[in-house]
């Protein structure tokens, strides 16, 4: 538990660092996240951005410590998988489509943005269980259905994400409404109308809990988790 806590604890100082650095004036210009004043608010952008790449590099500080796991190679195997799935392949080309497609104002179709949101939001989640393979060990089957269960889950957690954009309100919300149509994002929401992203994301959260089935009882926070992504309000 002990490992598993560090590698998690890394995994959402980078989380927080993306989250700082989406919301900048230069991105999608938040003024609120989580119900508080985002970072450049309540400091200056200057802050914001160095915050942000502290955070970054205070992730693998973390991971590469032998607190970590005391087996030097798995270290290098977190540092790499995390690496990967925040850059230029993962959360930061994800994050690059998604300000271009917003730029550009180019239509597109579903496969499109599954393919973004694969990379933005998805590559975090999908890191957080290959991470469990690498502490854990597992045999090619488990490795493959908690892979399927990210993926379905990060998917299902984008589109509830961008419903929630469309139709929460702020004080559940955390974050300011209705930023994605005021800068004309291409999102689930307005792609597949409301009902329809919600179905999906329903849909994907069932697949994804399917896929745990051989873990039995191991997997029971998994699944609540599951559930928790398309139940939300905020
Ligand atoms: C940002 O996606 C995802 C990250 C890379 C952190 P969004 O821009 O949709 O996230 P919110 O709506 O601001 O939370
Ligand atoms: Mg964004
Ligand atoms: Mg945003
Ligand atoms: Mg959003």
């Amino acid at each position: 538990p002990k490992r598993a806590l560090r590698v998690a604890a890394a995994m959402e100082i980078l989380h927080t660092y993306s989250l700082i650095h989406d919301d900048l004036p230069c991105m999608d210009d938040d003024d609120t996240r989580r119900g508080k004043p985002t970072c450049h608010k309540e400091y200056d952008e200057t802050t914001a951005v160095l915050a942000g790449d502290a955070m970054l590099t205070a992730c693998f500080e973390v991971l590469a410590d032998s607190e970590t796991h005391a087996d030097a190679n798995v270290r290098v195997e977190l540092v790499s998988l995390f690496a990967k799935s925040a850059g230029a392949a993962g959360m930061v080309g994800g994050q690059m489509i998604d300000m271009l497609s917003e730029q550009t104002g180019e239509d597109m179709d579903q496969g499109a943005l599954a393919r973004l949101q694969r990379k933005k939001t998805g590559s975090l989640f999908s890191a957080c269980c290959e991470a469990a393979v690498l502490l854990n060990g597992s045999t090619r089957e488990e490795h493959h259905r908690l892979a399927s269960y990210a993926r379905n889950l990060g998917l299902a957690f984008q589109m509830i994400d961008d419903v929630l954009d469309e139709v929460g309100d702020r004080e559940t919300l955390g974050k300011t409404p209705g930023k994605d149509r005021e800068a004309d994002k291409a999102t689930f929401a307005s792609l597949l109308g409301v009902e329809g992203a919600k179905r999906q994301a329903e849909f994907l959260c069932t697949q994804a809990i399917e896929y745990l089935s051989i873990f039995g009882d191991r997997s029971h926070y998994l699944k609540l988790l599951a559930r928790f992504v398309v139940a939300r309000g905020h």
